[in-house]
């Protein structure tokens, strides 16, 4: 089966052709990271126009980079939420006009779900349950996959997520927007040992997050060392905050997995770009005896084809929007049928 999916949750405008949810035949993405760096962050209007002008010739070459065409294709799929709702309904709104002038039925899926999907395009073995770490921009969570469209979050962050706290650490060093992917590259010259920052626990909940006030050490000892006119050892700093919120991170994945006996640990999201975070989920994984999966580099960020994979288990479990389809710009892992999604 193939299937065309469309994604436009926030600054990237994507399109891929997805067979039976395992094999991409194509993967088109159109980033705006450029345009919103002038801000320092993703400006939602701007987002919403850039989809609307490149949603076309993204969906286009996606189809020809594939052989295919919107007649030859079994069915559409789209992100329908969480994201920005302006940038989402983008992509809703031109789904639900081509799906229903090619009479295809069309799939609404969760961008979380999506990025948890990405692990079915790395390991074409991987099969649920398993449990997956998720750090993005917006989210952070530890996640039990009991099956396929079966999802229960078993941890959280309580405030900020790893990768905004990644970006707003990297902003306050003076790193252009998004902050990740240099910090990521700072550290690696780094001393991770030179600072010290408090590990973040939720009292009673042990495998919630917070991150928030790692955020907020980074931001004082900057201050502070500028107000004193100290040096800053940028690399270092870089690595002794990723080394925080890294092991925040695994060692909350890991007590997961022997709480529930899990076997396979997959991660999910923006930030499992992250050098340090993928050494330390393989050598965690070896001395927990896990199998360890994780998604190619090209398909940690938003992408279309990892909307493409779980629609395919969607479309399986008969997941199927009709004229009542909306966006949401909220919504939990655990929901996301087309109830969930509609107006
Ligand atoms: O999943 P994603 O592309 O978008 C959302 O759905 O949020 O995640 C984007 C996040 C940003 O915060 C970005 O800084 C972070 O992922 N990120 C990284 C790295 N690459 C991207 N964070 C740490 N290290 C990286 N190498
Ligand atoms: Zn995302």
């Amino acid at each position: 089966m193939r299937i065309l999916a469309i994604e436009s949750s926030c600054d990237e405008t994507a399109a891929a052709v997805i067979e039976d949810g395992r094999r991409i035949l194509s993967s088109v993405v159109n980033t705006q990271i450029a345009e919103h760096r002038v801000y320092g962050g993703v400006v939602p209007e701007i987002a919403s126009r850039r989809h609307i002008e490149h949603i076309d010739a993204v969906v286009a070459k996606a189809l020809a980079d594939a052989g295919e065409t919107v007649q030859s294709v079994d069915a559409l799929a789209v992100t329908a939420g969480p994201g920005l709702i302006g940038a989402l309904l983008v992509g809703v709104n031109y789904a639900k006009g081509l799906a229903l002038a090619a009479e295809k039925p069309l799939i609404p899926v969760h961008h979380i779900r999506g990025h948890i999907a990405a692990n079915y395009l790395a390991e074409p073995a991987l099969e649920p349950p398993f449990l997956c770490l998720v750090a993005s921009g917006g989210h952070s969570l530890i996640v039990d996959v009991r099956d396929y469209t079966d999802f229960v979050v078993l941890g959280r962050s309580r405030d900020d997520a790893a990768g905004e706290c990644f970006d707003k650490a990297a902003r306050a060093m003076g790193f252009p927007y998004p902050g990740g992917v240099e910090l990521d590259r700072q550290a690696r010259s780094g001393d991770d040992t030179k600072y010290r920052f408090p590990q973040p626990h939720v009292e009673g909940h042990p495998l919630d997050m917070s991150f928030s006030g790692v955020k907020t050490a980074v931001v004082n000892l900057l201050h502070n060392a500028a107000q004193r006119g100290d040096p800053i050892d940028v690399p270092s700093l870089c690595a002794s905050f990723e080394k925080t919120v890294c092991e925040a991170l695994v060692t909350r994945v890991f007590s997961a997995a022997r709480e529930t006996g899990a076997k396979t640990v997959c991660v999910a999201g923006g930030v499992s770009a992250n050098t340090r975070l993928r050494a330390s989920l393989l050598s965690e994984g070896k001395r927990a005896r896990c199998r360890i999966v994780m998604p190619p580099l090209s398909l940690t960020g938003d992408n279309a084809a990892m909307i493409g994979a779980q629609a395919y288990y969607e479309f399986l479990a008969g997941h199927l929007a009709d004229d009542g389809l909306n966006a949401v710009a909220t919504l939990p892992v655990e929901r996301g049928t087309p109830a969930d999604f509609a107006v």
